[in-house]
């Protein structure tokens, strides 16, 4: 074995600082996700405690095998939008009678659960990670359809939810829809298009059109029931397979389906693994405050890798990129993890070189960012630095082992594309609370806007105003470090949810078990012509 040491003294100054500043974000990231958990607010809430339904948290929690984790996606979606924080669904993938899947739930204390541009973001990302990881798909439906005021938003690109529904049943991966309400017009099409449905005696509402839409369409006259209910659907048009006496009773019938799927993960589950002997509570402490402060990210595999063992790859060569091999809750994972924050061209040649070795050996990346990018200047460039962040890049966009990404510090321009950044399609994606990630740092972007101001005035010939310019530059820092943060961007849907530092091995954890529902095979060939 090859531990890994630790310098970290968790009574330093230094950490205690970092560790203070790193509570103050939580405490900050604990207030956000407390909006989604409170979904409509009281009124709402206790509305739909009045009329007896359970809301979508205890419904999920109700699926769930006793006992057994759930991990929530995409919590903060709509942050920072007109809509609620959460986008009225709950989506993460918990285990229903030993069976890892998908849960989505729509959450109808918030505007009768109708879909919103970020719940439709949410929805397809949900469905991507079904897909990719092939996890049996199960929707609680209870939804007023499309958010009528944005429909421009989300009529056409909607379409995309029911088209994935049927794929993943082309595919082969179990799909169950269990309707608690409304799930009318387009939302009739989740159960339509599901494998398995359940509807409730006297709740499930599922039709195209309700009695006032079927008046004025046709002139007939109609009731809810006649057009969509649970006992017409049993009974009647067959859309119905299960037919449950109320939530409860239509919980427990999804969750007998489940364990009737004959779902088979191809790999058994590793054995027990040892624990970090590094303590992962000290992980507050070592990302500074200040991103420009290096920070060495040994010290944080160390505290989330078996038994803090890790074999590194080439440790003396490109040493602003630490690569290596560590299991994880007993998974092997190949290890990318910026040093000094900066890409050299070593540093490419490093990763492109891993990323195939890994690729051979069918083995999981897991790439720790931050990087503030490739290295400018004209010595590198001389040197092919655009060359050889390209073969990083292009080793990265044709890998096909699972990817798993952590923003834990600084995400920056191309570097945050050659660490498997978002566009790159990691499996899942997470970002500490104090990571940032943009095109440039805020000082840098401010500063190039204003250069390029400058030589435009001057090529015009006109004065330049010093005034105007500090408060440009101090206007658009703000902006650009605003949206920088974890906040923004977990609201944009750009990661799959902010987590808390000590929490990362148990959320990797997860997505490492959730991966291998899939078969993990790696590229053999088929990477890009490599400039080399
Ligand atoms: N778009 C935008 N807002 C909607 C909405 C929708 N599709 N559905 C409901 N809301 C809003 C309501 O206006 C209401 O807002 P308010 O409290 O500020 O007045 C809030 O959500 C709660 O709706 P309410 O009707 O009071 O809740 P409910 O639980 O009694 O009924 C529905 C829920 C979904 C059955 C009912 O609102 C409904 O039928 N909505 C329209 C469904 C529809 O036809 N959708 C089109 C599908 S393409």
């Amino acid at each position: 074995m090859t531990r890994l040491g630790t310098t970290v003294d968790p009574r330093s100054p230094e950490h205690t600082e970092a560790r203070t500043e790193a509570l103050e974000r939580l405490a900050a990231l604990d207030a956000e996700h407390a909006k989604a958990l409170a979904g409509g607010g009281e009124k709402y809430t206790a509305r739909h405690r009045d009329r007896g339904k359970l809301l979508a948290r205890e419904r999920v929690e109700l699926l769930l095998d006793p006992d057994t984790p759930f991990l929530e996606l995409s919590p903060l979606a709509g942050w920072g939008s007109d809509y609620p924080v959460g986008a009225s669904m709950v989506t993460g993938i918990g285990t229903v009678e030993g069976v890892e899947c998908l849960i989505t739930a729509n959450d109808p204390t918030v505007r009768g659960g109708a879909s919103n541009p970020w719940t439709l973001k949410k929805a397809l990302r949900a469905n991507e990670i079904a897909r990719q990881n092939r996890l049996p798909c199960i929707s609680l439906v209870e939804s007023g359809g499309a958010d009528l005021p944005s429909q421009k938003e989300i009529f056409i690109p909607g379409g995309a939810v029911f088209r994935d529904l049927t794929r993943l049943s082309a595919e082969g991966v179990p799909t169950v829809a269990v309707v608690f309400g409304n799930s009318t017009a387009g939302g009739a099409y989740i159960p339509g298009m599901s494998d398995h449905t359940v509807m409730i005696k006297d709740r499930s509402k599922v039709f195209l059109g309700g009695p006032p839409l079927v008046k004025m369409a046709t002139g007939e006259e109609s009731d809810d029931e006649s057009l969509g209910g649970a006992d017409m659907h049993a009974r009647v048009s067959g859309l119905a397979d299960h037919y449950a006496l109320d939530e409860y009773d239509a919980i427990r019938q999804a969750r007998r389906i489940v364990a009737r799927l004959n779902h088979r993960k191809p790999y058994a589950d590793p054995p027990r693994a040892a624990e970090p002997l590094h303590d992962p509570e000290e992980l507050l402490g070592i990302v500074p405050p200040d991103l420009k402060t290096p920070f060495d990210p040994r010290e944080v595999i160390a505290r989330i890798v078996d038994a803090s063992d890790f074999d590194e790859f080439k440790p003396l060569y490109g040493t602003s990129l630490v690569t290596g091999w560590a299991t994880l809750h007993g998974y092997p994972v190949g290890i990318l993890a910026n040093a000094q924050g900066v890409l050299f061209s070593a540093e490419s040649q490093k990763a492109a070189q891993f990323i195939q070795l890994a690729n051979q050996r069918d083995i999981p990346l897991l790439f720790l960012h931050n990087t503030t990018g490739y290295m400018v200047g004209k010595e590198y460039e001389q040197g092919g630095i655009v060359k050889h962040g390209s073969m990083m890049i292009n080793a990265v966009s044709n890998s096909r082992v699972p990817h798993l990404s952590v923003l834990i510090g600084a995400s920056y321009g191309a570097g945050h594309y050659g660490m498997c950044g978002r566009a790159y399609e990691p499996r899942f994606l997470f970002a500490w609370p104090s990571a940032k990630s943009a095109v440039m740092g805020p000082a840098q972007l401010a500063g190039v806007l204003s250069i390029v101001s400058r030589q435009s005035a001057a090529a015009k010939g006109l004065p330049y105003d010093e005034e105007q310019d500090a408060g440009m530059r101090a206007f658009v820092e703000a902006q650009i470090e605003s949206e920088s943060l974890p906040l923004f961007l977990s609201g944009r849907l750009y990661d799959d949810g902010v987590i808390d530092p000590r929490d990362t091995r148990t959320v990797l954890g997860l997505c490492l078990s959730a991966v291998h529902n899939a078969p993990v095979e790696g590229a053999r060939g088929g990477f890009g012509v490599f400039r080399m």
